[in-house]
């Protein structure tokens, strides 16, 4: 064991008591009811980064929520790593469906999680992988064992769809020069199946809303002569997807860029179980594009999904009316080469078509962002790899993910900088849902992978 691993090891305690404290902060962005947490939890990462050793430590503002930046620079003639991750975190709700409060965080054993996992919102998305960073950084500053130069770019609206790091970013060019950018906001295939990712999807998120008549009807006097807004968004949502589970609206599937068979059956290699697949969802069959497999389904090919529909009436008992709105949002996830502008463009187009004469229909865009790919022939990838053969004692597997990091392929725009994605949650730590958890396993073998990491790029 190296002085980092020992001081790692030493330190447990310690950096799971931070991150307990950072996991307290209910840093969520997409409420501005959370904006003063939002704000101190920019302030405690300010405060960890100086306390680890960083440099240059600063809060920078921006039009909405801060980005906390610092570095240390021990020689410019060595290589700098950009480490990016985000503070803010998903509203928590529904927050009955927890089985501890959100914003405190506990340690509890799972199936998968034999030594415990660590429970709140935050705790693998992104928090506890982001703070792995902090924690190995403050680990190699302490024994004198960091190799190469490092910068931090910490920010606070990832979930809300990073509206200002652009402009950030292109502001800060010189500021933020680096030869490589590394992100822990992935995962993996298993705790003994470790994998890197080398892609993520884009994303393209449009709310609609369907008018029918201008106030709600008796369903009775009107029903059957007036089209019912939700009765039509529903059957106009249905009709985007064919037999085969392929989305409908033209030149939807133009841009991308089909995977050849080799390709494919590279990605067949990775272990997948339909059954325990099935067993871990309580569903009795997957679902999707005929044509591809579960794990080409969620990774290499696009989406349309509803994430939330509403309208009338959803109170107790039964009410007579025909609602005057129907809503709903919708996102569409994508992969290369689709353009998320032009995926909205032809949705919007397509969607306004749909609509018989009897309503009207509003399509307004959310955020949105490219895919991104990753090589697996540059230097960072391959110290990535054998950091991880080295801590897991097996080779990591180069994984297509289906999530989205839409700053990603902005970076490479911005900053000429690829990315890599050492990340450690699985799909299994309910990221984005009720009972969020990291493994404590998980955790402390990020840890103690990052600096091996640093120790091979700079070689
Ligand atoms: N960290 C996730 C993305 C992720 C998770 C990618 C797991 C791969 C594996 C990120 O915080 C996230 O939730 N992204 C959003 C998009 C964003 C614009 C709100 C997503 O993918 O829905
Ligand atoms: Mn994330
Ligand atoms: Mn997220």
């Amino acid at each position: 064991m190296n002085n980092t691993q020992q001081f790692i090891s030493e330190n447990k305690q310690h950096f799971l008591d931070q991150l307990f404290d950072l996991l307290r902060i209910p840093s969520i962005s997409a409420d501005p009811a959370y904006s003063k947490d939002v704000h101190a939890c920019a302030t405690w990462i300010a405060q960890a980064l100086k306390n680890s050793g960083a440099d240059h430590v600063e809060i920078c503002q921006t039009a909405g929520y801060p980005i906390v930046y610092g570095d240390k620079i021990i020689d410019r003639n060595l290589p700098t790593v950009l480490v990016y991750g985000h503070y803010d975190v998903q509203p928590a709700d529904p927050l009955d469906l927890w089985d501890s409060p959100a914003f405190e965080p506990i340690i509890k054993k799972t199936e998968i999680h034999p030594d415990g996992a660590i429970f709140a919102r935050g705790a693998c998305d992104d928090k506890g992988q982001m703070f792995m960073h902090i924690a190995a950084f403050e680990a190699m500053m302490k024994t004198g064992e960091l190799p190469c130069n490092v910068k931090f770019m910490i920010e606070g609206e990832e979930e809300v769809g990073s509206p200002n790091l652009s402009i950030f970013v292109k502001n800060n060019r010189e500021k933020l020069k680096a030869d490589a950018i590394l992100v822990s906001d992935t995962g993996m295939l298993a705790n003994d199946t470790p994998s890197i990712t080398t892609g993520l999807r884009g994303l393209s998120y449009v709310e609609v809303e369907v008018t029918g008549p201008n106030r709600d009807l008796h369903s009775g006097l009107y029903g059957g002569a007036v089209a019912n807004p939700i009765n039509v968004l529903s059957q106009m949502i249905a009709s985007l997807q064919d037999e085969n589970n392929r989305i409908t609206i033209p030149g939807f599937y133009d841009k991308v860029i089909e995977l050849n068979r080799e390709e494919r059956d590279e990605m067949a290699r990775a272990p997948f179980s339909h059954e325990n697949y099935c067993k871990a969802l309580d569903i009795r069959d997957t679902h999707g594009e005929a044509g591809y497999s579960t794990m080409e389904r969620n990774s290499i090919r696009p989406t349309l999904d509803v994430n939330g529909i509403w309208g009338g009436y959803t109170g107790e008992g039964a009410k007579t009316v025909i609602a005057s709105k129907a809503y709903a949002k919708i996102s569409m996830r994508l992969v290369p080469d689709q353009s998320p502008e032009e995926i909205t463009a032809l949705f919007t187009k397509h969607f306004e078509a749909l609509a018989p004469n009897s309503v009207r229909v509003k399509v307004t865009p959310h955020h949105g962002g490219e895919a991104a790919m990753t090589p697996i022939d540059f230097p960072a990838y391959l110290a990535a790899s054998k950091a991880i053969e080295h801590t897991y004692g097996k080779k990591p597997i180069p994984v297509r993910s289906g999530g989205s990091i839409p700053i990603i392929a902005l970076f490479e725009k911005e900053l000429g900088l690829k990315t890599i994605l050492l990340g450690f949650g699985l799909d299994s730590d309910a990221i984005h849902s009720p009972n969020e958890h990291y493994g404590l396993f998980n955790f402390f073998k990020g840890i103690e992978t990052i600096p091996f990491f640093y120790h091979y790029y700079a070689e």
